[in-house]
């Protein structure tokens, strides 16, 4: 007995040096943490159980069974991140650079399909040399397993991907079906084919980190939601993020305990300037409505003229999405329209409300985007803003032109709240290129056609720029003072929290993808 015990002790120990300790250093020595050091500084203290220690690979093939390591390359379990159930994997560099063989897969789809029997959100840290090479179709089969696991469980449970390390080949996959994706700079890497197989089929000379590291991912492609600067920032996001979203999509965020006052915020006057053409921050029009220091930027740095983040407003969760007039005037073009899109959607599947800033002047014109679709990626947003059945609000601080007024939650889909600052113009366009269009015969034939257009736009922007002809129709329900914004939305958000649609029975839509 005591001699299994033994056993028992020294396979332990031996799970929990991995790939031994040269290979640790190793890790250390290029500023990474281990998998084991990972998801105990992730976990509350003590609180991880560990699934799946002692598994080992099966392979004789190359002589294998010669290197067998207990855990094959994975740390699995479950635990809690500041007292909330999550499940874990954490890929082990130190055992065959994190390569995922058959039980390696195994063990990550016994958590996931554990975290979707009991609702809870499955994280995986990523830090891997891609298909164990020695095991052939059988790891190939392995990613499958877990990328049919990943879609089982979308919409589900949260899926958080963190990538820690390389991430090539079949297994970015998996990440990109997951609800977010972060990087640790200089760090980590993700890429369908790497640099040597890109400079033999394109003949074009690029560094992993240029071709799929963190700073790419997070500006050029939209890959990565978020980034970080070392592992512990890393997991210090997934933290925060984790607080803003409920444990499953039958549940509701927690609602953060918040002493509420007066409410009104002057700082929201005068945001707006007179001249429409000149921008503004959004970020302050945001910072002046929620709670205090909770907004938490998603995508910062791809498609700015759209911000999306999570926040709290009078402690409850919400979803912001926002046009940014600093960037090409906060028009909508086709990352934009993506990025947003996918973030109402999680929103929607997770039960958080979300509040729709608008101060949008239309879509981006061009040949660029229409011939790389604008049509179908504007129509994502619209579509996942009228599937939504979250409270929906928005607020139009200042322009909302043509068809992106109706896209940006207008309340023809389905929108509860529509509020417009006094600043808002909602119209079919500006009121110079209105003008320049139906007067164009008046204009042509003025003595000075100059003048005749200034005075037409004039005349349009008396009639247009401003929110009444649309508070008339009831199209926006009230027009009201910026500095009373936070107010009016925490009571509606408040009044909206048990709000129930029913929709017609149907296998899945059709979103234009
Ligand atoms: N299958 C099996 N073992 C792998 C592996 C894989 N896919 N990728 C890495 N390893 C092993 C290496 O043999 C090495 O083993 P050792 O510690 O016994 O020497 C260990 O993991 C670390 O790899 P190493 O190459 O020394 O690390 P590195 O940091 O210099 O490079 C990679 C990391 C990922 C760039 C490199 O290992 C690599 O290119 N791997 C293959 C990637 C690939 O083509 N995968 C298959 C397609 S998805």
């Amino acid at each position: 007995m005591s001699s299994t015990r033994d056993d028992l002790q020294k396979k332990v120990e031996a799970a929990k040096l991995g790939g031994g300790q040269k290979r640790i250093d190793k890790q250390h020595e290029k500023k990474k943490l281990t998998a084991r050091e990972r998801v105990n500084y992730f976990l509350d203290e003590g609180s991880f159980e560990e699934i799946g220690m002692l598994v080992t690979h099966r392979t004789t093939d190359f002589n294998m069974q010669d290197q067998v390591f207990y855990g094959d390359g994975v740390i699995t379990g479950y635990g809690t991140v500041n007292g909330r159930l999550v499940y874990i994997y954490a890929q082990d560099f130190t055992v065959f650079g994190g390569a995922l063989s058959e039980t390696h897969a195994e063990k990550i789809c016994k958590v996931m399909d554990h975290a979707m029997k009991v609702g809870a959100p499955i994280i995986g840290l990523n830090d891997s040399g891609g298909a164990r090479i020695q095991e052939g179709v059988r790891s190939l089969g392995g990613y499958a397993d877990i990328f049919y696991r990943n879609v089982q469980a979308s919409g589900v449970i949260p899926q958080i991907s963190a990538i820690m390390g390389p991430c090539a080949g079949g297994a970015v996959y998996s990440p990109a079906m997951t609800d977010f994706t972060i990087m640790v700079e200089n760090t980590s890497y993700m890429f369908v084919t790497g640099p040597n197989v890109v400079k033999t089929v394109t003949n074009e000379e690029v560094t992993s980190e240029e071709l799929g590291g963190a700073s790419s991912h997070s500006t050029k492609s939209g890959v990565t939601h978020l980034t970080a600067v070392n592992d512990i920032e890393c997991l210090e996001n997934i933290k925060t993020l984790l607080s803003y979203i409920p444990q499953n999509n039958k549940q509701k965020p927690e609602l953060t305990p918040v002493k509420l006052q007066d409410e009104v915020r002057e700082q929201l006057e005068g945001l707006v300037p007179e001249n429409a053409n000149k921008p503004y921050d959004m970020h302050e029009v945001i910072s002046g409505i929620v709670d205090e220091d909770s907004f938490y930027e998603i995508h910062k740095n791809y498609a700015d003229n759209i911000i999306v983040g999570f926040s709290r407003i009078g402690g409850r969760s919400i979803g912001v999405v926002a046009n940014q007039p600093m960037s090409l005037a906060g028009v909508l073009d086709v990352d934009a329209s993506k990025k947003a899109a996918r973030f109402v959607r999680f929103c929607d599947a997770f039960n958080i409300p979300l509040l729709v800033l608008v101060d949008v002047p239309g879509f981006l014109p061009g040949t660029d985007q229409e011939w790389n679709g604008i049509i179908l990626h504007g129509a994502k947003l619209l579509y996942a803003l009228s599937e939504a059945t979250v409270p929906r609000i928005s607020v139009i601080t200042r322009k909302a032109y043509g068809g992106a007024y109706d896209v940006m939650n207008s309340k023809h889909i389905g929108a509860d709240f529509n509020f417009a600052w006094p600043t808002a113009e909602i119209a079919v366009m500006g009121a110079k290129g209105a003008s320049e269009i139906i007067f164009r015969k008046e204009i042509q034939s003025a003595d000075d056609p100059q003048l005749k257009l200034s005075e037409k736009e004039k005349e349009y922007a008396g009639a247009f720029a401003n929110p009444f002809k649309a508070a008339q129709r009831g199209f926006i329900d009230e027009v009201i003072e910026p500095k009373n914004t936070r107010r009016k939305l925490i009571k509606a958000f408040t009044m909206l929290a048990d709000k129930q649609v029913n929709r017609p029975e149907r296998k899945h839509g059709n979103i234009p993808l």
